[in-house]
């Protein structure tokens, strides 16, 4: 087999001097014969989920060496959810694309993926998908349980409900402040069911995991073991010419939407398992998502749609146990990075915890996936999880109050005089990939604090953003055409009716089609989509397409492949 690497390395010609001379630092001559194998680091002090990677990293490159290859770190661009404005999925498509080149233009034959926090394992797939050279991820793992008071806290979920206590009068700043530390316990990615979680279950579902390996938590000494034996793997898999496109199939797709809807998952996993099929060429579409997952019944009892976290879900038994209840429905023919079929791991995979796992036969809840939408609010499509939302909101007329921007949504919501009741329909603009820019995680607006007063625990939201994996509500989100994109979600006025009907699968906006065609979107509206002058902002803004397509970059669709460039010299 000849590597891909020799074309830098083999032969006594000038530039294949030169290509080793520089890399040898101590290194013996053979190292350039063997597989060069990437790890793709995310670690970042940035990125404090991921921070750890480095360590794990180690025990890759442990594996690598044992296995016959040579190892070499790759820091790639990393997003720190919580930190990196305006909204970490800005960067998603640009952490691809970079991870993507770099790989393209290195002398590497395969690469592990090290990932953790929301958006890290969409964008290395992405990327690993575009090169198509052997690739296999480790996710990073979720934080330990931490525990406040007696009672444990799940990341993000529970920030929302000691905030309510604080203003409530019956937590004190102090303790509050204190509970910091108590949340974020320990190494790794929030450990509710978020779009870390899922996506690293989602990872595995797809086959790009080592089967029982994704849910590790991450502080847990057998996520480096399973890190040590994934750098073996690598190796193995570049002597199998084991590449994304072969074992990355549409039947992939339909176990990875079944696994998500089994997990009750983020609706984040919608817009990147789009993203990376897109990158792939395989015709994956918002209504297969619908399809294959909708009457799926969730299995896993997480917060924030249930009671418990990512520890208690490793410790149950873990995606495997989850799958096996889910056997049927899962496509047999998909294969894994390691050559054999997802299924072929399930038969030694118990649930050893059936209070955080349930059965097939007492599910969480009977029907969990996502159910897409489509009507004049949203002629090609909108997502709502209906696990996550209020039942007796999942068919409601109500009169529209508009916000065009989060800002406006702030300055607004809580003012009394604001006309707005229990059956009003929020809609948020402006919040699209194109109009914010970057789709960032709003739609799941907060209640004006009069009808919360009153008891209100829910309304009907409408947004073309995204909402936070542990966030819930009856929100319908991803609504697209978006605002800025020239949907008609730009035209809708206070006052108007939204109808929503879960089961027919629809919005609407009951204004006669010919009226709504003869609107033009507000001066205001148009004024607080985004029109940024220059840099990544801009290209991204020019290129980015719609949420029902994965929100990618025009331009990356699709692969470039692995092949190798010209000369530097
Ligand atoms: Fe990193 Fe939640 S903020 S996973
Ligand atoms: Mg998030």
């Amino acid at each position: 087999m000849t590597l891909r690497s020799a074309q830098w390395y083999a032969g006594d010609a000038r530039n294949a001097y030169i290509h080793r001379a520089w890399m040898r630092r101590g290194v013996p001559g053979d190292a350039f014969d063997r597989p060069q194998i990437a790890i793709a680091n995310t670690a970042s002090d940035l990125t404090p989920c991921n921070a750890h990677l480095t360590e794990v990293a180690a025990s890759v490159r442990n594996g690598v060496l044992e296995a016959g290859g040579t190892p070499l770190e790759l820091p790639v661009v990393s997003l720190g959810e919580t930190q990196v404005r305006p909204t970490a999925m800005l960067w998603r498509n640009m952490a691809a694309m970079a991870t993507e080149e770099m790989l393209r233009a290195n002398p590497v034959d395969g690469v592990v993926l090290l990932g953790g926090c929301d958006k890290t394992i969409p964008s290395l797939l992405m990327a690993a998908a575009s090169v198509d050279l052997p690739a296999v991820v480790v996710p990073g793992g979720p934080m330990l349980t931490g525990t406040f008071r007696g009672v444990p806290l799940g990341c993000g979920t529970d920030v929302w409900r000691l905030s309510e206590e604080v203003r409530a009068g019956t937590l004190s700043e102090e303790a509050f402040t204190r509970s910091e530390s108590s949340m974020i316990r320990s190494r790794g990615h929030c450990n509710t069911m978020g779009t870390a979680s899922t996506m690293a279950l989602v990872a595995e579902a797809l086959g790009t995991v080592v089967p029982g390996v994704a849910g590790t938590p991450a502080p847990d000494s057998r996520l480096l073991e399973a890190a040590h034996g994934t750098g073996r793997l690598a190796v193995e898999m570049i002597t199998a010419d084991r590449r994304p496109s072969t074992f990355l199939t549409r039947a992939s797709f339909t176990n990875a939407i079944v696994a998500l809807a089994a997990i009750g998952g983020s609706t984040n996993a919608v817009v990147h398992l789009l993203a990376i099929a897109g990158r792939l060429g395989i015709e994956l579409t918002l209504d297969d998502f619908d399809r294959i997952g909708s009457s799926v019944p969730v299995l896993v009892d997480l917060q924030p749609a249930g009671r418990f976290l990512m520890e208690d879900f490793h410790r149950a038994g873990g995606l495997l146990a989850v799958l096996r209840e889910v056997r049927d429905l899962l496509d047999p023919t998909a294969l894994t990075v390691t050559g054999k079929p997802l299924v072929d791991s399930l038969d030694d995979a118990p649930i050893w915890d059936p209070e955080v796992i349930r059965t097939r036969a007492e599910p969480l809840v009977a029907a969990g996936g996502i159910a897409v939408l489509r009507g004049n609010l949203a002629p090609t499509g909108a997502v709502v999880k209906p696990a996550a939302a209020s039942p007796h909101l999942l068919r409601h007329r109500g009169r529209a109050v508009v916000f065009d921007s989060i800002e406006d949504f702030h300055a607004r919501i809580d003012d009394p005089d604001l006309d707005v009741d229990a059956d009003s329909v929020l809609v948020l603009r402006g919040c699209g990939p194109r109009g914010y820019p970057g789709m960032p995680e709003v739609s799941n607006m907060p209640l004006p604090k009069k009808l919360l007063e009153q008891g209100v625990r829910d309304m009907v939201r409408v947004c073309d953003g995204r909402m936070s994996g542990t966030a819930y509500g009856t929100v319908v989100l991803h609504v697209t055409p978006e605002a800025a994109a020239g949907g008609p979600l730009a035209l809708v006025r206070t006052g108007d009716v939204v109808s929503l009907d879960v089961a027919a699968r629809r919005i609407d906006v009951e204004v006669p089609d010919d009226e709504l065609a003869r609107r033009a979107p507000d001066p205001a509206t148009v004024a607080a989509f985004a029109d940024p002058r220059r840099g990544w902002e801009r290209l991204y803004v020019d290129h980015v397409l719609q949420a029902d397509t994965g929100a990618d970059l025009d331009f990356l669709l699709g692969s470039s492949g692995s092949a190798v460039s010209r000369e530097s010299h």
